[in-house]
């Protein structure tokens, strides 16, 4: 489909958007006179309050003095610092995102026989509904495997014999399921996308029973099947890492703006993946790839501090790059030093990227880590401290995994999923209220003015 069917619908558009910017300047600049709270941010950078949680907790800054005050960052899921959660898998040598998504959901650790038994149940929610492969995926297909996931969500409802129960028992039935089979849509589509947008040949490998998710995942998304076991490991390890973020963050907010509206399971989080799909938020990790393309071809010396610090100016001062004036992966709303799965996700890169011979390429990302924060200082005069966030590595991990970057945000959502989860319910049970901030209204009441005399 064009939207211009022609050069007259074209010029007729531009006429439109001549006409719409006449009417609709507004300032930004009087945000602060209205104690407009932009971004939904106080005047001292903290967030606005809209809720109490117990699922997770970001922390990136003490408050010194009414100050903000930078230090390293933690993350917590249900009181359960993420570094111990990863320690621990790895020391136990097993994989760990079942047992995130159930911490999560659930808000304990699960026993042993607990933690088979959900293992089994995700593993029995995996297969796709009959015909929804052929009639919502490989039907209308989309170049982009994030819009997919999310009209394949949105169009779960139609299968589910129950969709607008939101009692308990119901939502941890949909949570389940959605957990579950979110990997085989998204690789799925994948192959879809492969097939008809890129020419290729598409597999659809059966998931194995016994597999973890992450397991799953390189298993149906490889030709032959084949993967190591340290590649799983390290793909389990991402889910981890990116399973939630607060209540706060745009997709789990988006959640539980459209949840506290009474609305569906389906209707929230095919929203959630929307938001998610955003460059500033989790299709970020797409952009920072982008991003060292430009810089990898712009820059001719990668070792010459001076040529990228002058490439990342240029970035923000919106003269290469996409044009947004953003470097992609850096920067946060909370943490100010560091954020420990930025932190997790280079050490683990570093193991990898020599044996990958990616080792170079390791080092220029780690360059513009380094000088980002300065020429970003150099460029705003915001001395506001600005680190690597989750997105900035995360790219460069799956890459070494061999996975495709239209892989790389549907992946986020993959392990988001039990997040968003756990936010939906507690929204539902806990908030009892619509989400409804307010926007100050700049015009004055004016007369209408009959057609004839306009
Ligand atoms: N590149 C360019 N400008 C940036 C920036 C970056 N990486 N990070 C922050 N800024 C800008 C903001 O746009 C804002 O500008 P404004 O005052 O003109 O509106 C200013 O610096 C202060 O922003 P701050 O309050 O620190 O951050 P935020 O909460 O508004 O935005 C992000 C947080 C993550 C959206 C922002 O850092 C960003 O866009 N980063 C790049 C995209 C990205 O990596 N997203 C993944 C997040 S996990």
């Amino acid at each position: 489909m064009t939207l211009y069917e022609n050069m007259e619908q074209r010029d007729s558009i531009q006429f439109l958007c001549e006409e719409f910017r006449k009417h609709n300047h507004i300032d930004i600049e009087q945000s602060e006179k209205y104690g407009v709270k932009r971004g939904l941010r106080n005047a001292d950078g903290t967030g606005v309050l809209a809720g109490l949680t117990l699922i997770c907790d970001v922390v990136g800054y003490e408050m010194k003095d009414g100050q903000r005050t930078a230090i390293d960052g933690e993350l917590y899921y249900r009181g359960i610092r993420l570094n111990d959660i990863v320690d621990n898998c790895v020391r136990e040598n097993r994989f760990g995102f079942e047992e995130t998504a159930w911490l999560l959901l659930f808000g304990n650790l699960p026993t042993k026989p607990q933690l088979e038994k959900f293992m089994e149940t995700i593993a029995m929610a995996r297969d796709l509904p009959a015909g929804f492969s052929e009639d919502m995926i490989q039907k209308a297909p989309s170049p982009n495997v994030m819009n997919k996931l999310a009209r394949s969500i949105l169009a779960l409802y139609s299968y589910d014999d129950n969709p607008e129960d939101q009692s308990l028992e119901n939502l941890m039935a949909q949570s389940i399921k959605l957990i579950a089979i979110t990997p085989t849509i998204v690789v799925n589509a994948y192959q879809v996308k492969r097939w008809v947008y890129d020419k290729k040949s598409m597999y659809f490998h059966q998931n194995k029973r016994e597999y973890s998710l992450a397991q799953n995942i390189l298993r149906t998304m490889r030709p032959d099947k084949i993967f190591t076991e340290e590649e799983a490991k390290l793909l389990d390890l991402c889910l981890i890492l990116h399973a939630d973020h607060g209540g706060g963050n745009n997709s789990a907010f988006a959640t539980r703006v459209l949840s506290s509206s009474g609305t569906d399971t389906y209707s929230a989080l095919s929203a959630a993946v929307g938001s998610l799909k955003g460059p500033r938020h989790g299709g970020a990790n797409i952009k920072v790839t982008e991003m060292m393309e430009y810089i990898k071809a712009g820059v001719s010396d990668w070792n010459d501090d001076g040529q990228i610090k002058d490439f990342l100016r240029r970035i923000l001062n919106r003269e290469e790059g996409d044009g947004s004036g953003l470097i992609y992966g850096m920067g946060h709303a909370v943490y100010t030093k560091s954020d420990p799965r930025a932190v997790i996700l280079k050490r683990n890169a570093e193991q990898l990227a020599e044996a990958r011979g990616l080792d170079k390429e390791f080092e220029l990302l780690k360059r513009v880590e380094r000088l980002a924060p300065e020429v970003f200082y150099e460029v705003k005069g915001d001395k506001k401290p600005i680190c690597a966030n989750v997105d900035f590595y995360s790219g460069f991990v799956y890459k070494m995994l061999r996975l495709p970057p239209e892989l790389f945000t549907p992946l986020f959502a993959v392990a988001r999923m039990p997040g968003w989860c756990a936010h939906r319910i507690e929204e539902i049970l806990t908030g009892g209220r619509i989400m409804r901030p307010a926007y100050k209204a700049l015009m004055t009441p004016r007369a209408y003015i009959p057609l004839d005399q306009r």
